[in-house]
């Protein structure tokens, strides 16, 4: 049996979409972990353009199960209008296709207002997170004040639940010197949601435990990358779940021996969105290149990402702390045009050689990236669907990755079509 996470190795944005997708039409089950509707992930398929932000990209498949871990902090409202658009296009999502964790946390409105009021007055501290309040209904998770998917079922579990964590946030937004949150209509707008979304709600750790027994294959799929991990990313520019592929485990009731395949997504060079350090970023005319040439721009915020260099440090890292097995390299095409191509190998702290990212914001700001220059192909490598047929010089940086980033590069993308891809190993075959 053979079952699949997929994570993004660098700070999301590595093209996940495509492969998941590719993935998905070989698996059974498809399972979202962690992460919320701050994740955008777009699949083109058969010339429709699907925009998935907290559904599994199984969805738009038939004959798929697509599940939302207790990991996974959902934003009912959103929820519910991403399956009104998604049905618009003539998808099929019932409680047959779609299973969402009884115990998954709910991202509440007073949620998403902490996190909008956090940003605007943190000023230069700011996150620049993705104000869907995200990180609110995860802390609200920890401090175990959070609100589930199953409070919905009963009208006065659901009044204690938020009474007690409006309690606390309201004495936060005292502090704040904003209003308290006005809870008059909360409880109702949500029981009138509820079912709705209760329909879904089911025990998901045994709906798994029943398809391993029946040896169905399972794609996990991650959100976001290992950089914004809360543990291991560039803390505290982060997102507020792990993002690494244990979570995968965690965050939708299984053992982390039910994953026999990580397949880490790494873009041929790296952005960014929002704040934090980025060692590699190019604010020169390459940047712009990259960011006009990759269509750098966020499918959730529409936010312009930073652009710059690939960090094989930062790669080999979030390979080693997430064990990641091989990589599928995306958006190669994207580097064509370039007369060099530069990788980070390690970097310079206070005139040290280093060769990994340093725990302190203070370093990963300081740090200056030590790089190793390719000659570039300058000639298109769009549609190339055999390794072989790359020109030489990209066959010669690819495998130079490879070496140094110490793992299999599985698959190449070479545009955003689903089968322009240099397939070298199959994760659900290998
Ligand atoms: P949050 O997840 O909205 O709290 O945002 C925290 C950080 O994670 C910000 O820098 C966001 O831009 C980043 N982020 C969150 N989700 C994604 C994603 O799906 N792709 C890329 N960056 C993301």
């Amino acid at each position: 049996m053979k079952n699949v996470a997929v994570i993004g190795s660098q700070w999301g944005d590595e093209g996940k979409g495509k492969i998941v997708d590719w993935l998905s039409n070989k698996a059974d089950i498809i399972i979202r972990f962690q992460g919320g509707h701050n994740a955008g992930h777009t699949l083109v398929i058969d010339g429709t353009t699907y925009k998935l932000r907290l559904l599994p990209s199984g969805i738009v498949r038939k004959n798929k199960i697509s599940i939302i871990g207790n990991g996974v902090v959902i934003d009912p409202w959103a929820l519910l209008e991403e399956i009104k658009e998604i049905k618009s296009k003539g998808v099929e999502v019932t409680p047959k296709n779609l299973i969402i964790s009884e115990t998954a946390n709910l991202i509440l409105p007073f949620h998403k207002e902490m996190d909008e009021m956090r940003e605007d007055l943190a000023k230069k501290e700011k996150i620049g997170t993705t104000r869907r309040g995200i990180g609110p209904a995860y802390e609200d998770k920890v401090g175990r004040r959070g609100i589930r998917l199953m409070d919905l079922a009963s009208e006065k579990n659901l009044e204690n639940r938020l009474a007690n964590a409006l309690s606390h946030h309201n004495l936060i937004r005292k502090g704040m010197g904003k209003q308290i949150f006005q809870n008059d209509n909360l409880k109702k707008d949500l029981l009138k949601v509820a079912p709705e979304i209760l329909k879904y709600a089911q025990p998901v750790w045994k709906i798994i435990d029943e398809y391993r027994s029946k040896e169905k294959k399972i794609l996990f799929e991650g959100a976001q990358g290992v950089l914004l991990d809360v543990d291991h990313g560039t803390y505290p520019y982060v997102t507020s779940s792990n993002t690494v592929a244990s979570s995968a485990a965690t965050g939708s009731g299984c053992g982390p021996n039910s994953i026999n395949y990580i397949l880490g997504i790494t873009k041929a060079y790296t952005t960014r969105v929002g704040e934090g350090p980025f060692p590699t970023e190019l604010k020169d005319q390459i940047g712009e290149h990259l960011g006009n040439i990759g269509k750098e721009f966020g499918t959730v915020t529409s936010r312009k990402r930073r652009c710059g260099w690939l960090d094989g440090v930062l790669v080999r890292q979030s390979i080693r702390i997430s064990g990641i097995n091989g990589i599928a390299l995306t958006k190669l095409d994207v580097l064509d045009e370039l007369d060099n191509i530069k990788m980070c190998i390690a970097y310079d702290l206070n005139g040290n050689k280093i060769d990994y990212l340093p725990s302190t914001l203070e370093d990963q700001l300081k740090i200056k990236p030590i790089y190793k220059t390719f000659e570039g192909w300058k000639t298109s490598t769009q549609g190339i669907k055999d390794f072989k047929n790359l020109p030489i010089n990209a066959q010669k940086y690819l495998k130079e990755v490879e070496k140094f980033i110490g793992v299999k590069i599985s698959s190449i993308s070479t545009s955003p079509e689903r089968n322009d891809t240099i397939l070298i190993e199959d994760p659900f075959n290998f």
